[in-house]
């Protein structure tokens, strides 16, 4: 029987874990205090907003909202990023990515608190998880390690291969399975025989960006398939990077599109806000 690895469940598990530890906050009369701000408005980055302020109001983090005009000035964007930084009562800053393209997103990046970058771009908080410091985790690959350690998935020793190497999923996500031990390969566009590569996961983390490519022939039989995609298909169907249908039958485990990973991402932001707060 494949194991259908629920995002949903275990992301709640972890956002009531977390409720409990800002209930117990609030009788301590400590807040937390997330900032979100969206530039324009593309429909999918409201949704993904929608969903984070939803969480933080389940888990009684408070949210400030901030809605800026797709043409704002870059000096704005950084000036309010600026006053965030220096406001007491915000212990995360939260920028939807992707920005337009006059915004140099890097800079945007490099102009948050480390210590509020709770989404975990900034390059030092990069820097830290790379060479094992204190700092924040990238929500996406953070999530995804929760969902295998959670379902008892053992990483150590394992073959992990990830398919992609962005710099919010591929790469972070190669650094926290060596972190758990794994045997990791990073496979990518210019990868000469993929099929090859990814058929030597016993784990396998597919991050292309384009859907139900992983197909039956790119997976070893019994392997952990996680897919960090999400599309909608001919039918207007939600769909991940992966075939699911396709592999289902010849995996051991896998996540589906939607309900794996999207919600571990959130679960996971919450956790850094959590974090942040606490350290404060
Ligand atoms: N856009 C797509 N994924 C993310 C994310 O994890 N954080 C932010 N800020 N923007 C995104």
């Amino acid at each position: 029987m494949t194991q259908i690895i629920d995002g949903k469940i275990i992301s709640k598990q972890i956002k009531d874990e977390l409720k409990q530890t800002v209930d117990k906050l609030k009788t301590e009369n400590k807040e937390i205090t997330l900032a979100v701000i969206q530039v324009g408005n593309d429909p999918a980055s409201s949704v993904y907003v929608n969903n984070k302020k939803k969480a933080c109001a389940y888990i009684g983090i408070n949210s400030l909202s901030y809605e800026l005009e797709e043409k704002v000035k870059e000096t704005e964007l950084l000036e309010l990023i600026y006053d965030l930084n220096d406001n007491p009562i915000v212990n995360g800053i939260l920028v939807q990515l992707p920005l337009p393209s006059h915004i140099n997103e890097d800079k945007i990046i490099n102009a948050i608190t480390p210590m509020k970058d709770v989404d975990g771009f900034h390059p030092q908080n990069v820097g830290a998880m790379c060479i094992g410091g204190q700092g924040f985790v990238s929500c996406t690959p953070a999530g995804v390690i929760q969902l295998l350690k959670r379902s008892q998935i053992e990483i150590a020793g394992k073959e992990c291969v990830v398919v992609g190497r962005s710099n919010i999923v591929g790469k972070p996500m190669s650094l926290l399975l060596l972190k758990e031990n794994g045997t990791v390969t990073i496979a990518h566009s210019k990868t000469k025989d993929l099929k090859e590569v990814t058929k030597r996961a016993d784990i396998l983390v597919v991050a292309v960006g384009k859907p139900k490519f992983i197909t039956n022939e790119y997976v070893k039989e019994g392997a952990v398939v996680i897919d960090v995609g999400i599309h909608r298909d001919d039918n207007n169907k939600l769909c991940g990077d992966v075939d699911y249908e396709a592999v289902y039958n010849k995996v051991s485990a896998i996540t589906p599109v939607p309900g794996g990973v999207g919600p571990m991402t959130i679960a996971m932001l919450m956790n850094n806000c959590v974090v942040s707060a606490l350290n404060f």
